[in-house]
């Protein structure tokens, strides 16, 4: 019996549902504070050559990878490179796959929390900061919360998973894209119209030299492979449902944009915001969007809708990701073992939960949990060791592999074949991808890989 496979209605359902995939929580959060601390402007331009550099072109391999083999992760090396090691690359994408989702949707959950938080009016000018602080806590530190939160947005995922691709993840990027582009321009407006917008601006868009080091290129290809989702099968298995006669390259190229244009967006919609209130320096991580962003919320007109908007803005950006992160051990477990998807997504929704459960009370819920180890000067707890090692270490090795791969194992003129049989990018442009694929991102990944390993907390 031959099952047909699922694929993507047209060549704008794989551009909005990979760029779902691609605009997530490290766009909209950890962009705009990565950036602050790197040096603002140089940051942003050392990102955008990372992009073009290593980004572009290992996601033009892993959606080659896919489309070529049809298949997911462990399938696609299994089928190029038979009876080799290479499948491991494979089976670690999927089980790091599931290790990002177990906690992203630990973090989306407080994003979705904190839609009804905000929407209840609960930030109002009365709080101080001590008590918006203590309402993060109360959320992120009570076990039962924390939990249903986690479980309702795992619920939610795997809502758009078992409707397959067609009927499931391309219906729902559909609707979602457009409205987080429209979210994000309203608050981008509403923040550049706020008195005072121009200090936060500057602050974003001037360039600090004394904020540059070595730190920042890691910190740059660091963000360039989460932001793009590589390393972890997720463009594999995208492309896996892209139909060969689409252009491959431009596709790529537009994802690329859009997941940096909406990281822009979001430091211009974040920055302005934060400095127009007095002495606010923005914090890192969970405390610049849970603690002071609602406070400027609390003080603006109309906050609470757009403090609800910002929340509602999260919420999407993380699903449409959350989904392309089930989609890899899915389509594993669809391709290699011939489950039917509902069985699939309800197993790996599930493992996925339960590993969460973790991540959800390792902000203060049970101690030993909050606080598992200390690298470099960070105390790290669970879900903070599972970003390290699944977000960063798991996905940059996989980006290195992948380019090693494509590079060397399957070779440029395979990859080339691939992507000229739906379109036709300039001969010069061909070149560049084949070198960079083959020398400057295997040089420039097992360059940072290798100081990883030297200094294993350069990420932290
Ligand atoms: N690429 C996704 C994000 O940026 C995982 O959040």
């Amino acid at each position: 019996m031959t099952k047909t496979r699922d694929n993507w209605g047209s060549k704008f359902a794989f551009i909005l549902a990979a760029s779902g995939s691609a605009i997530g929580l490290g766009n909209i959060w950890r962009f705009p504070t990565v950036a602050y601390q790197n040096g603002g402007a140089i940051f942003v331009q050392i990102y955008i050559l990372f992009v073009l550099l290593i980004g572009f072109v290992v996601l033009i391999g892993e959606i080659s990878l896919g489309r070529h083999t049809q298949r997911n992760p462990v399938g696609a090396f299994r089928r190029l490179a038979p009876g080799s090691a290479w499948k491991h690359v494979g089976v670690l994408g999927v089980l790091s796959a599931l290790g990002v989702i177990s906690y992203y949707s630990v973090v989306a959950g407080w994003t979705l929390s904190y839609v009804f938080t905000t929407a209840g009016g609960i930030f109002n000018s009365q709080l101080t900061q001590a008590e918006i602080s203590e309402v993060f806590d109360g959320t992120v530190g009570n076990p039962l919360k924390a939990i249903f939160w986690h479980f309702t947005f795992m619920l939610l995922t795997v809502g758009v998973v078992i409707g397959g691709v067609r009927k499931g993840i391309e219906r729902w990027s559909k609707i979602l894209m457009p409205l987080l582009l429209l979210i994000l321009i309203l608050l981008v407006i509403r923040s550049l119209t706020l008195e005072g917008a121009e200090i936060g601006l500057s602050k974003f868009l001037e360039a600090d030299w004394s904020k540059v080091s070595g730190t920042t290129v890691i910190a740059a290809i660091g963000q360039a492979v989460f932001s793009l989702s590589l390393g972890i099968g997720t463009m594999m298995t995208y492309g896996s449902y892209m139909n060969r006669e689409e252009n491959l390259v431009r596709s790529a190229g537009a994802v690329c944009f859009l997941d940096t244009l909406i990281a822009i967006l979001a430091g211009l919609a974040i920055f302005p915001a934060l400095f127009t209130m007095k002495g606010m320096e923005p914090e890192v991580g969970a405390k610049l969007i849970f603690i002071v962003l609602p406070r400027l919320f609390s003080e603006i007109p109309f906050g609470v809708l757009f403090g609800t908007g910002f929340f509602v803005l999260l919420s999407l950006a993380a699903v449409t990701s959350s989904i392309s992160l089930l989609e890899v051990p899915v389509a594993y477990f669809v391709d290699e073992r011939g489950w039917k998807r509902r069985n699939a997504t309800l197993l790996c929704g599930m493992i996925g939960f339960l590993v969460g459960i973790f991540s959800a009370l390792s902000l203060g819920a049970v101690d030993w949990l909050s606080e598992i180890t200390t690298i470099g000067t960070r105390k790290m707890g669970f879900l903070d060791l599972m970003d390290l090692f699944m977000g960063q270490y798991s996905m940059t090795f996989g980006a290195m592999m992948i380019a090693l791969f494509v590079g060397w194992r399957w070779g440029t003129p395979a990859l080339l074949k691939e992507i000229t049989r739906g379109d036709d990018p300039p001969g010069r442009l061909r070149k560049i991808i084949a070198f960079q694929i083959r020398y400057i991102c295997p040089l420039l990944l097992i360059a940072l890989i290798a100081i990883l390993i030297i200094n294993p907390n350069a990420f932290a």
